[in-house]
Order: C-alpha cells, then structure tokens, then sequence
C-alpha cells in the first residue's frame, strides 16, 4: 500500500531536489499563506497574502498539468483516473479564483468564493500527498524523481501565475497557451494587479482572452506550414 508523502523523511522522498520534495514545500508554503489570510484583519494585508498565494498557486499547478501529471499517465497504471480527478479540481480552482479575481476586496460574495477556493486547495493538497504522488514514488526511482523534479520546476517557475478556466488542462493546449499567458501574468504581477481590482481583473481578461486567440492562430499557421 503507498504511504502517503506526508510524513516520509526528505530522504526517503529521493532528495531535496526530488518533485515529492518540491511539491511538499510548496504545499506547506501555501497551507501557511491560507492559515495567515485566515487569521490577519488588515484588509491591505489579507489581500497581499491571497496574491502571493495566487501566485504560487497557478505557477505550481500549471508545471503539474504540463510536466508532472503527463509523466504519472506514462508511469502509474490507473494515472489517467487519477489525475483526471486532480484536473477537475485544479479546473474549479481557477474558475473560483478568477471570480474572486472580478469581485471587490471585502464584498461577501468574493470572501464565500475565498473560502471554497481554500477547501479545495486543502483537498488537491491531500489527494496529491496521500494518492497521486505515493503512485509515482512507487513507480519511479530516486534519480528520476529528482529529474522530473528539476523539469517541474524550470516550468514552474516561468508558469502563467493566475487563474485561466478557459485554458485546456491537458498538453498540447496548455503548453501553448502557457508562453503568452504567463508574459502578459507577469506584467500583471509587476504592476502590482492581482487578486484585487474588478476593473483589471476585467481588462485582464479580456486581453488574456487576446492572446489566446493570437496563440491559437499562430497553431493553426504552424501546423499548415
Ligand atoms: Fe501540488
Ligand atoms: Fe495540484
């Protein structure tokens, strides 16, 4: 029976440079953030901590959906059930987020969606740590998990960082789309436009919406060519 990730030693997940590892850390780094929204009262302070954790909550699922979730479909049996089930929740994920992207900080509505949002980060947490990655630790050995460790984090880290529902889950669709969607989230994320204001959240939209349409032409030419 897999064990589940939770409470292995560092060594035993193959190394600090190990994906069970990363994804370990950044697991704790956002069960931490939504600890810390739960308990600040400061409205500028509630709404940097849910940016943050926005941030790396985007960057880190969408390296999972190009990079780590076609590898357990290669290397676990049932890893098409299984990450079918993550890709539902990561899909309400981001179209909760990018609600409460369009809603005003403080309005009820927006703090409802905060809430479900969390449960289900909580719940991706628990199915990863306790089913999904114990699968692939059993399926692969030290040196490739810290292989698909190194390839997980140089996409994470160059990853869109906010939500896009509208964005297949899958490879190819996602991989496409990443590259300008992450340039135009970056951008967003240096102006300081994150999970707060209607009216960016708007004009976000609409322009992430641009660029995909432009991503997907520039597809389509490929492929004729
Ligand atoms: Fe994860
Ligand atoms: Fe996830």
């Amino acid at each position: 029976m897999p064990r589940t990730i939770r409470e292995q030693t560092v060594a035993e997940l193959g190394g600090r440079g190990s994906v069970l590892a990363r994804q370990r850390r950044d697991h704790a780094e956002m069960d931490r953030l939504m600890d810390r929204y739960d308990t600040v009262t400061d409205p500028g302070e509630r709404d940097e901590v849910l940016r943050q954790l926005v941030r790396l909550v985007f960057g880190h699922a969408f390296a999972e959906e190009t990079v780590l979730w076609p590898a357990v479909r290669r290397s676990v049996p049932d890893g098409e059930a299984l990450t079918a089930r993550v890709e539902e929740e990561h899909q309400e994920i981001n179209r909760l987020t990018s609600e409460i992207e369009r809603l005003a900080p403080g309005d009820e509505a927006r703090e409802e969606r905060v809430r479900q949002v969390f449960a289900l980060i909580r719940q991706d947490i628990r199915d990863e740590e306790d089913t999904l990655l114990p699968r692939l630790q059993d399926a692969l050995d030290a040196p490739r998990l810290r292989r698909l460790g190194t390839a997980w984090e140089s996409v994470r880290r160059t990853a869109p960082t906010h939500p896009h529902p509208a964005v297949p889950r899958r490879p190819p669709g996602n991989a496409l789309l990443g590259v300008p969607l992450s340039g135009y989230d970056r951008f967003r994320d240096v102006l300081g436009a994150g999970a707060g204001t209607a009216t960016t959240g708007r004009k976000a939209g609409a322009l992430a919406a641009l660029l995909a349409v432009v991503a997907a032409a520039a597809a389509v030419a490929r492929r004729r060519r």
